[in-house]
Formats: C-alpha cells, structure tokens, sequence
C-alpha cells in the first residue's frame, strides 16, 4: 500500500487573527502553486483560528485540524471543544494525546483512545501522538513505552484511514535535539509491527506513522527519507511559511 506523507503543522499556543491567517494563506498559496507535491500537508492552528483559517485556505487542499478534542459530543465541560465542533469550524483532523497535553492536562492513554474514537464518530481523522522521555530512553525502555502508549491509545475501529500515529520522543520536541535516523527509525518500525497485531498487517503497512520533534527543513529530508518514517508533525517550523514549506518540499 503506498503511504502519502502526512506533514502536519501544530502550531501549539501560538497565533492571532491577523499573523494566524497570514500564515496558513501563505502555505495555502504555496500548495496551490506545486499540484505536484507528494504529500498531503495540514495545519493545526488554535481554536479561536480553526474557522478563520479554514475560511482563508478552502479550496487550496490545505487540510486544517484541531489540536484536543473531548471525548463527549455536547454537555456540562466548560472550557472544552467537542469533535464535532471542530468539524463544524472545518477542520477534517485533530491531533490527540500530544505529551504536552499528557503532561499539562494528566492526559492518559484510555483518554486520548476515547478522544480518538468520539473524533472518528464526528467523521475527523485522529492523529494520536506517543513517544517516551529521556529517562525512559536511558532506561533503555523505548520501544516498550512506545508499545504501550500505542495499545492504550489507540481507537477501536483504527484503519489506515481514519488514524495516524505521530511518533514523537520528548527529549526531542522544542529542544532542537532531533532523534537520528536510527533511533526514528528503529522505533518506526517497532510502532509498524505493534500496529501489524493490534489492526492487521494490511492496515498496518497503509497507516502513517509522522515522526514529531525538532523536525526542520536542514533534517526533514533525511528523516522523510526512512522507509518507515511517513511524514513530520511539526511545532517550531510550522510558524514560519519558508520553513514549514521547504519541509514539506522535502517529501518530493
Ligand atoms: P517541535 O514540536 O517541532 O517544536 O519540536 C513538535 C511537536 O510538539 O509536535
């Protein structure tokens, strides 16, 4: 199954109005100009965003998405965005159980799974995100804490796609300390298998597995490259159009 690479930019707390807009035009107009691109490029703004950027960028095949969700379609949860209000501001995908969110909001594997399954039930793509700390990694744990976080997390009914998996180690993200490609992609590969148990190995080989953290346009290409690798999630690089575009050119 031929995989398109995903390249996804989480924008994180960052962003108004008018630098917001701006931004994902910029991208937009890039996209419209290189029909040729192979991959499918994304940007996640904030939610005050979503609706305006969606606005400014139909039609250009920038696909725009959410950064959380809940997992309850309505109710008593002040404060919080259900993922049919995402889909209703005209984002077609929703990053899920990024570390930030485990670590700020005591997100939890069971969590992020019920989140993905009430997006999936709102017609929204899940792009669930794992990855181990440095002390995990020290410990020489990786690949099991990545296993782990993938089985906890990872919504009933997952297929190539509804669901992608953003691979993102800790140590990595926002520290400009980038994994090498060995170490991306022995756990690429670790996350393929696991994935071959837990859906099938059909959906498993089509599924995109993103590698996330201090992904940049002087490292995309060789991390994009790997033949596990399917794709970035990006946070700091995705703040500027020259960057976040010479990232996504790297897919070819
Ligand atoms: P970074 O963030 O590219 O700034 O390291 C990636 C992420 O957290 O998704």
């Amino acid at each position: 199954m031929t995989r398109v690479p995903l390249i996804a930019g989480n924008w994180k707390m960052n962003g108004l109005a008018a630098d917001g807009v701006a931004l994902a035009a910029g991208v937009a107009a890039r996209l419209k100009s290189a029909p040729d691109l192979k991959a499918e490029v994304l940007v996640c703004p904030p939610f005050t965003l979503i609706a305006a950027v969606a606005a400014a960028v139909g039609g250009s095949g920038l696909a725009v998405g959410g950064q959380d969700c809940h997992a309850k379609v309505s109710g008593a949860h002040t404060g919080d965005i259900s993922p049919a209000m995402l889909k209703d501001a005209g984002a077609s995908y929703v990053i899920l159980g990024h570390s930030e969110r485990r670590t700020d909001h005591g997100e939890t594997d069971a969590g992020v799974k019920a989140k993905a399954e009430a997006a999936h039930a709102a017609g929204l793509k899940a792009i669930v995100c794992i990855g181990e700390t440095l002390a995990q990694r020290d410990a020489g744990q990786t690949l099991e804490v990545n296993r782990s976080q993938l089985r906890g997390s990872l919504p009933a009914g997952a297929d190539a796609g509804n669901t992608v998996i953003a691979y993102e180690p800790v140590w990595a993200i926002g520290t400009g300390r980038v994994a090498t490609p060995e170490q991306a992609q022995e756990v690429h590969a670790a996350i393929r298998a696991e994935l071959a148990l837990l859906v099938g190995a059909g959906q498993a080989e089509g599924m995109r597995i993103l590698y996330g953290g201090s992904m940049k346009p002087d490292n995309a290409a060789q991390l994009i490259a790997l033949p596990d690798v399917d794709g970035g999630l990006i946070g700091g690089a995705s703040l500027k159009v020259d960057d976040f575009w010479a990232v996504a050119k790297s897919c070819g």
